[in-house]
């Protein structure tokens, strides 16, 4: 199997990406919290048809965990994940601790008001600072070129691309497709969680989406129905559903209807396991 270099430190990241740079290559950044499943393969895939060499970090973010959620017990497999970057053919592998990332505490954060709020901002009020706040860290200390993101996490895919605008952060914000189980699911490292009647129900909420898609398409008006979709989620065993919502793509307000590009955002409950996704309009 190749060989994976491991770094800990900035300084160590930053002497790595500098012999890189004085050979005149170029960078793509894909910042994970590790138990790697595909979706992340395809990230780093991603990243090698963008740049010349693939950095992938490796940080449980605290901050954008709340006290009550899962921060503990988030699955972590350290060599596990190294090995299945190297069979990838990323380059590198980041994994700070905690000081590393905080050395002075948390103190500086960075927040993006409007879009960070709506959505899982309202049942996740921490959630988006602490991405904001930690994916700003990695950028600046690894200044690639191009960083990529999953669209499965689209409301934080569009919170990046603003703040990387707004705070003239010089890297290019890729966004890659959702990778799926056969039937649909999603996948996540969080799936993990889901005992095996609770996988069963899991892909109802694509197919449930999908359905959805297919109404407003064929009439706008079904956008209104959204409270129908999630009554139907509760049907099919989910145990809560936080929302689904016909959004306006870029802004994540309500969709005013065509010509806007909408997206239909989702997340809801099996047990203690929470599931989001999303469809294009
Ligand atoms: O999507 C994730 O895994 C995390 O939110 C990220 C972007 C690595 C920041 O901790």
């Amino acid at each position: 199997m190749p060989e994976l270099p491991v770094v800990r430190t900035v300084s160590e990241l930053r002497a790595a990406i500098a012999a890189w740079r004085a050979d005149g290559l170029t960078l793509a950044l894909v910042p994970t919290m590790g138990a790697l499943h595909e979706g992340h393969l395809a990230l780093v895939r991603r990243g090698l048809e963008r740049a010349e060499r693939v950095c992938v970090t490796l940080f449980v973010n605290p901050t954008q965990f709340a006290p009550h959620e899962d921060f503990d017990c988030y699955p972590r497999d350290e060599a596990g994940d190294a090995a299945k970057l190297a069979n990838a053919g990323a380059h590198l592998l980041f994994v700070p601790d905690a000081a590393e990332m905080y050395p002075a505490g948390e103190v500086t954060r960075v927040t993006v008001p409007s879009l960070g709020e709506v959505l899982e901002g309202q049942f996740r009020p921490q959630f988006f600072t602490g991405v904001a706040t930690v994916v700003t860290k990695l950028l600046l200390q690894a200044l690639p070129d191009v960083a990529i993101f999953g669209e499965k996490d689209y409301q934080q895919l569009r919170v990046i691309r603003r703040m990387v605008t707004d705070l003239f952060i010089p890297v290019a914000i890729d966004g890659a497709p959702t990778v799926r189980e056969a039937d649909g699911l999603a996948l996540s490292s969080r799936n993990a969680y889901l005992s095996p009647a609770e996988r069963a129900i899991a892909p109802r909420l694509q197919q449930a989406l999908q359905a959805f898609a297919g109404q407003i398409r064929a009439d706008a008006a079904a956008a209104k129905r959204a409270a129908d979709v999630e009554q139907l989620l509760r049907d099919a065993g989910f145990s809560k559903v936080d929302y689904v919502r016909v959004c306006e793509a870029a802004t994540l307000q309500p969709w005013p209807g065509p010509p806007a590009a909408g997206r239909i955002l989702a997340a809801a409950w099996l047990g203690r396991t929470r599931l989001i996704d999303n469809i294009p309009l």
